[in-house]
């Protein structure tokens, strides 16, 4: 049997390179995997607002599927860099769906819980979405693209994805770490919740969407939901730091750029019931995390007391 081709933008992001890593366990597929810069021996320089670039690369390799992990990811910046947050997060979520539209692939696409505007929170693949900032109107305008150009397309929506990875930018999780183990205090706000996710299990979605040959739009979260101060005292607890250091103050003490939802958690039944996903505790998806970066030895570093 010929393999399934499958080929993944953003290769070298968090998500990117668990993709990467959970696709290649499986015999039955043959990765392409597709970054800015094509920084690996064996990885492709794709740019995906470059259109022509897109269709070349799609049309060359003629994947079953393609997993877009690129994305202009903050959001604070996204407020002021307008245009090239667009340009990465809608525009060229089109052109990846029309590559795939033409050249017969399912377009498997992620997004975020800052669609909402975290308010009732709770939300399923039916709410309204109702972004409050620019960062969620790209992702937003991005999905309403790719759902206007490909007919075979599965959109995950996620939130609050943390991980580790070599060389990924900080997120949530690592920033924290490294804060408590330099023994630095953290204030951190208490009015913000929602769920968070392991990328490596978002990642296992999207193998799951492939193997079951899914379509549509999937809320997958971590299924406890939190807030940023009691998900730090947890990861400080897991990761064994001082937990003393950690402070809870509210969201208009810290003077972010962009307004963030205060409740977007999510309902995840129907990744549950359709992709067959169950999603671990955060404890123990951060002891995961924390034996990934102890076999790296980037945790002995952070973790030093
Ligand atoms: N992080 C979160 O809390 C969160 C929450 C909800 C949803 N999400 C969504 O989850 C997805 C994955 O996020 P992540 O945390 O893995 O992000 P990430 O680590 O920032 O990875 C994004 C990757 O996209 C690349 N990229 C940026 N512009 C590109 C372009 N024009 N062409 C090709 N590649 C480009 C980046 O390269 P450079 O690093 O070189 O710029 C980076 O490698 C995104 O769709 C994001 O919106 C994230």
């Amino acid at each position: 049997m010929p393999k399934e081709r499958i080929l993944i933008t953003g290769a070298k992001g968090l998500l990117g390179q668990k993709l990467v890593e959970v696709f290649r366990r499986e015999s039955e597929y043959e990765i392409y995997s597709c970054d800015l810069n094509g920084r690996d021996e064996g990885s492709l320089s794709l740019d995906i607002t470059d259109h022509q670039k897109v269709v070349e690369v799609v049309g060359s390799i003629k994947p079953s599927v393609i997993i877009n992990a690129a994305a202009y990811t903050n959001v604070d910046k996204a407020e002021v860099e307008r245009e090239s947050a667009y340009k990465i997060n809608a525009t060229a979520v089109g052109y990846l769906a029309e590559a795939a539209n033409i050249f017969g692939a399912k377009l498997v696409h992620v997004s975020t819980d800052y669609v909402f505007d975290g308010i009732k929170g709770h939300y399923t693949e039916d709410s309204k979405p109702e972004p409050i900032n620019y960062y969620g109107k790209t992702k937003l305008a991005g999905e309403n693209l790719l759902i206007a150009k490909v007919t075979d397309y599965v959109i995950l929506r996620t939130q609050v994805l943390y991980g580790f990875a070599p060389g990924v930018k900080t997120n949530f999780v690592l920033w924290a770490v490294e804060k408590l183990s330099k023994k630095e205090s953290v204030r951190v706000v208490d009015d913000q919740v929602g769920n968070p996710t392991l990328a490596d299990e978002l990642a296992f979605a999207a193998l799951k969407v492939c193997q079951r040959n899914a379509t549509g739009l999937f809320h997958v979260s971590g299924f406890e939901t939190v807030s940023r101060y009691e998900f730090v005292r947890q990861i400080a607890e897991v990761f064994s730091l001082d937990v003393s250091l950690v402070t809870p103050i509210k969201s208009e003490e810290l003077s972010q750029s962009a307004k963030r939802p205060k409740n977007s958690s999510f309902i995840c039944l129907k990744a549950q019931t359709k992709l067959g996903i169950t999603m671990p505790s955060i404890k123990d998806s951060l002891s995961r995390m924390k034996r990934q970066m102890k076999t790296s030895g980037a945790v002995q570093q952070s973790t030093k007391r």
